[in-house]
């Protein structure tokens, strides 16, 4: 699902609650330019790829994946509404994670405003904020 009309710069927060459906293999929330630049793909995956409670993280530039990075810190359930904040500066992404700890991801487009926003795999969007 995308979200249109908004716009996350650098010293801005994103709020964004989603929940995994029941099953679900893995979901993504994208934050980037469109759907070949994509600056932070956040990929928490139940059971995908060979993947078992792990979040991948990844760049797709110009419609190239570049290299993953992992998060073995798992806090999410299947079928249980979560939240995440996210903030960003040209060189990192920052994301608290529903249990309250935080991960970087290098912003490796490097730039510090984003329109282009989606949510896809198996779950489904509660509500999103950016302040
Ligand atoms: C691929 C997967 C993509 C994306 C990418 C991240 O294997 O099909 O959806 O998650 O990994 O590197």
């Amino acid at each position: 699902m995308k979200i249109r009309d908004m716009t996350f710069k650098e010293g801005q927060e994103l709020k964004i609650r989603v929940k995994p459906k029941d099953g679900c293999s893995c979901f993504s929330i994208n934050i980037g330019h469109n759907a070949e630049n994509i600056a932070m793909h956040f990929n928490p995956r139940f059971d995908y790829g060979g993947d078992n409670n792990t979040i991948v993280f990844n760049t797709l530039s110009g419609g190239c994946w570049g290299e993953e990075l992992r998060e073995s810190n798992f806090p999410f359930q299947q079928g249980e509404e979560c939240k995440f904040h996210i903030t960003f500066n040209n060189e990192q992404f920052y994301i608290r994670l529903p249990d309250g700890s935080m991960i970087n991801f290098p912003n490796r487009l490097g730039d510090v405003k984003y329109q282009h926003f989606d949510v896809s795999g198996d779950a489904r969007i509660i509500g999103i904020k950016v302040k």
